[in-house]
């Protein structure tokens, strides 16, 4: 009996020595300590030796078991510390390490540009107008005043859907929808998406422009060059040099292209105002008659001006970006400036 609980403790030790989990560690607890655990059964053998050997031989039994006690919790806890060494080295973390920055969109520069144009005519009582870019022909050109056939077409490489529908080749159309739903008298600002068949760094198929209308009685030439000599000094700047150019819009008469004195040079004359000192960004006039007539507006009762800028010649002017195409290739690099 006594080298049978000495075998047992030996074997018990041997096992443990083997075993790094807590799980095998309790599953060896019950083998040997358990209800039906082998010392348990070796125990309950006691009852059949003889009296004398009885308290002997059970306390060499306790001896045992309290050995076994020991080791397993001496094991147990050699595992949970390995346990807990290995948690901890593998979720560890420098708390000194700088953030991590999470980058920021921030608005398109051509979105940064239509949005603070329109917010200074927005300031001057002007309403935003919308209107599709695919768009009926008669829309982008018969009711502006360009009969098909007429030489004017020219001036706009368009794209065609079908005869009667195109990719709008100005945000002009708006006026006309606009007109068209409305009596006067009327004050829009229409922003939008427009498409010229036609590419370089200086042409894109597709820019934006901002259209202007404002009708109302007793609007004179002199109402365009105030408004927008008022939209030059804020958005470039008070003292900006402006000028009106006689020129030719089948939609407007008189019409005028708009100059600004040269952004680079203040009008010295350099490369990117080709020495004259000025740079285009606009074209408007007085709204033709012949356009109220096609939305039953009296042209004896009402006048009214039009304007019409492209923004990517804006954008690219105001922030010195030499090549159109920046705008659209959307590289971060250059897109993270603005
Ligand atoms: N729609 C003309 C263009 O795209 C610009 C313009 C608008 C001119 C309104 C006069 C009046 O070139």
């Amino acid at each position: 009996m006594k080298e049978k609980l000495e075998t047992l403790l030996q074997e018990a030790v041997s096992e443990l020595s083997l075993l790094d989990s807590e799980e095998s560690l309790q599953g060896l607890r019950v083998k040997y300590l358990g209800k039906k655990g082998l010392l348990t059964a070796l125990m309950k053998g006691l009852g059949a030796l003889p009296p004398e050997e009885r308290p002997i031989i059970g306390q060499m039994a306790n001896v045992v078991k309290d050995r076994l006690e020991e080791k397993l919790e001496a094991a147990l806890s050699r595992v949970r510390l390995a346990r807990k060494e290995e948690k901890l080295r593998s979720e560890r973390l420098d708390v000194t390490l700088p953030g991590r920055r999470r980058p920021m969109g921030s608005r398109h520069p051509i979105t940064q540009v239509i949005d603070e144009i329109t917010e200074i005519f927005a300031g001057l009582g002007f309403q935003v107008a919308e209107g599709p870019e695919i768009e009926q022909d008669y829309y982008n050109f018969e009711a502006l005043n360009i009969p098909k056939d007429h030489p004017a077409r020219d001036m706009q490489d368009t794209f065609f859907v079908n005869d009667s529908v195109v990719l709008r080749t100005h945000t002009s159309p708006v006026q006309i929808r606009t007109m068209l739903k409305q009596p006067p008298p009327v004050r829009v600002i229409a922003p939008g998406t427009v498409y010229r068949c036609d590419s370089d760094a200086t042409h894109s198929p597709m820019f934006h422009q901002i259209e202007g209308l404002l009708v109302d009685k007793g609007v004179t030439f002199a109402d365009l060059k105030g408004i927008l000599t008022i939209f030059v000094s804020q958005y470039f700047g008070a003292g900006t040099g402006v000028r009106l150019r006689p020129s030719f819009f089948p939609f407007t008469e008189p019409s005028a292209e708009v100059d600004i004195a040269c952004v680079m040079c203040k009008g010295k004359g350099c490369r990117i105002c080709k020495n004259t000192g000025w740079l285009e960004i606009l074209g408007s006039g007085m709204v033709d008659p012949e356009v109220f007539r096609h939305v039953s507006y009296d042209s004896e009762e009402y006048t009214g001006f039009a304007f019409g800028m492209g923004i990517e010649r804006i954008a690219m002017l105001k922030y010195g970006i030499s090549d159109m195409r920046l705008l659209f290739e959307n590289d971060l690099r250059f897109l993270s400036q603005f």
